[in-house]
C-alpha cells in the first residue's frame, strides 16, 4: 500500500494523472485506504509557503520571502477595528450577512462604481471573501466543470493551479519571458507571445486567470496587452477572472487599467482584490470579487457552502477604511497614492544593492515584489549541499542557512514542464522598514565581499 502511494504521488506531482490507473492495475489494488488523501488531491499538497515558513522559524534569516509588510497599517482601519469591538453596538461581534458586511459591500460598491464608470448593485455584484484566495477559489469551483481549460499565465500566484485540479480543470500555461539578459530590465520587458496565447484559446477554454500588476514580476499589463486578451476572450466566450489585489501599488508613471472597463468586458469579468494588500493587513484576510450579477451567483454558491460568513469586525474596520479613502480620493493623503510613494525609494534602493552585490534585477512597474538572476553568483553558493531538483530551492535554501537572508524561489509560480523557466531567479519583497532593507543589503554585501 505504502509503495502504490508513493507511486501515486510521484505520477500525479508530473501531472500524468492517467498512470494512477496504470499503477493500480499493476499493483492489484482497487481502492486505497479510507484514511489517505482522496485521488482528487494528490499532487496539490506541497505548497511553498509552509515549506519557507518553517524554514524560517528553523534558521530565523532576515526574511524577505512573504509579502507582507513588517510596520503599522494606516491608524483609520486600526482605530476602525478597534472601536468596531470595544464600541457600543454588541452586534458588531456577531455574523453578518453571508456575501458581505453591509456597510463594507455599500463601500466598494462606491468605490468600484467610480472607478469602472457604471453603476455596481451592492448585494449582488460583489461577494466579500476570507482574503483574495478565498475569491479565486469560489471563482474557479464555482465557474469551473471537468474538463474546462483555463489559462494561467506564468510565472503566477501558485494557489492557481492547484484550484483548478482539485475543481476537475485543467490548465494550460503561458510564460512571461524576459526579453531581456542584460543592461536595465523592467516588468515591461518581460512578455508573452501572442501567437502563443491565441493557440491556447479553443472551445473548451473556460477562462484566463489574468494578474495585473503581477505577483512575482511586478508586470503592469497595458492597454494594447489587456485588450489583446479581451478579444481573445470574446471570440471564444470565455470567462477572464482579474486577480488585481495589487491595484494599488503602481509606480509612476505606469497606470493600472482594470480589465472589466474595457468595451463589452464587464460581463464576462470577475475581479478580485484584498483588503490585506489595500490596507496593509495582510493578517486580516478579508477580500472581494465583483463582477454581473450573473457569474457573482456562482461564487455566492461556493462561499454559502463553505466559508458562509466572514468576520464581522474587520468587514466593518475595512468599510471606514474604505469611506474615508472615498473622501479624500486623488488627494495625495490619500493611502491608495501615498503607499506606492513610499515605496518607490524602497524598489529603487533594493534594486541598488541587488545589482551591487552582482544580482540582475528586474524593477518592477507595480506590486512589491522584485525578481533577480542570481546566476553570476553561483560559483559562490554551495548548490550541491542542497538536495533540491531545481536550482532556485537550492539557491534560496542555501542563503537562508548560510547567509541568513531569506528569498522564495520563483519555479514554485511555474508549471511542472516550466520550472527551468524560473531557476535563474529569486523573488525579494520590498514592504519592508528601511532598517530591514539596509541589513539586507549589508548581509549581501558582506558576504559578497567575504568570497
Ligand atoms: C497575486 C495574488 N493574488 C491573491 C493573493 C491572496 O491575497 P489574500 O491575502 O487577500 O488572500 C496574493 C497574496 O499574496 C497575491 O499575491
Amino acid at each position: 500500500m505504502m509503495l502504490m502511494k508513493v507511486l501515486l504521488q510521484k505520477a500525479t506531482a508530473k501531472r500524468q494523472l492517467s498512470n494512477i490507473s496504470i499503477i493500480k492495475a499493476f499493483c492489484g489494488f482497487a481502492t486505497m485506504s479510507k484514511f489517505d488523501l482522496p485521488e482528487r488531491l494528490i499532487g496539490n499538497d506541497k505548497s511553498v509557503w509552509v515549506e519557507y515558513i518553517g524554514l524560517a522559524l528553523k534558521y530565523k534569516p532576515l526574511n524577505l520571502g512573504q509579502g507582507f509588510p513588517d510596520f503599522h497599517a494606516p491608524n483609520t482601519v486600526r482605530n476602525a477595528l478597534a472601536n468596531a469591538t470595544l464600541g457600543t453596538n454588541p452586534l458588531l461581534n456577531q455574523y453578518t450577512r453571508s456575501f458581505g458586511h453591509p456597510r463594507l459591500v455599500n463601500a466598494l460598491a462606491a468605490l468600484y462604481s467610480k472607478l469602472l464608470s457604471r453603476n455596481l448593485d451592492a448585494n449582488k455584484e460583489i461577494l466579500v471573501t476570507s482574503g483574495a484566495y478565498e475569491a479565486l477559489y469560489a471563482t474557479i469551483q464555482g465557474h469551473t466543470s471537468p474538463g474546462d481549460e483555463w489559462i494561467i499565465i506564468e510565472p503566477f500566484f501558485d494557489c492557481y493551479e492547484p484550484m483548478i485540479r482539485i475543481s476537475g480543470g485543467i490548465p494550460k500555461f503561458i510564460a512571461l519571458r524576459p526579453t531581456k539578459a542584460s543592461g536595465t530590465v523592467t516588468s515591461a520587458d518581460w512578455i508573452f507571445d501572442k501567437n502563443e496565447m491565441a493557440n491556447l484559446f479553443n472551445e473548451k477554454t473556460k477562462g484566463i486567470i489574468v494578474n495585473t500588476p503581477h505577483n512575482p514580476v511586478g508586470k503592469v499589463f497595458t492597454f494594447e496587452e489587456l485588450q489583446f486578451i479581451a478579444d481573445l476572450a470574446k471570440k471564444w466566450d470565455t470567462l477572464v477572472v482579474s486577480d488585481e489585489v495589487y491595484e494599488w501599488l503602481v509606480y509612476q508613471p505606469y497606470k493600472h487599467i482594470r480589465i472589466a472597463t474595457l468595451p463589452e468586458m464587464y460581463e464576462r469579468t470577475i475581479t478580485i482584490g484584498s483588503a490585506g494588500k489595500t490596507f496593509s493587513v495582510t493578517g486580516w484576510k478579508i477580500g472581494w470579487a465583483y463582477g454581473p450579477e450573473n457569474l457573482l451567483k456562482n461564487l455566492q454558491v461556493i462561499h454559502q457552502n463553505s466559508v458562509y460568513t466572514c468576520n464581522t469586525p474587520i468587514q466593518e474596520a475595512i468599510a471606514i477604511g474604505f469611506e474615508e479613502e472615498l473622501k479624500k480620493f486623488g488627494q495625495p493623503d490619500s493611502y491608495f497614492t501615498s503607499l506606492a510613494e513610499e515605496l518607490l525609494p524602497k524598489r529603487d534602493y533594493m534594486a541598488k544593492f541587488l545589482s551591487e552585490v552582482g544580482m540582475f534585477p528586474t524593477i518592477p512597474e507595480g506590486g512589491y515584489f522584485m525578481v533577480a538572476n542570481w546566476t553570476a553568483l553561483e560559483n559562490k553558493v554551495k548548490l550541491d549541499e542542497e538536495t533540491d531538483t531545481y536550482k532556485d530551492y537550492k539557491f534560496t535554501k542555501w542563503m537562508t542557512k548560510n547567509v541568513g537572508l531569506q528569498g522564495i524561489p520563483p519555479s514554485a509560480f511555474y508549471s511542472n514542464e516550466h520550472k527551468h523557466l524560473g531557476e535563474d531567479f529569486v523573488r525579494y519583497c520590498f514592504i519592508k522598514n528601511d532598517e530591514n532593507l539596509k541589513e539586507a543589503a549589508d548581509i549581501l554585501l558582506k558576504w559578497k565581499n567575504q568570497q
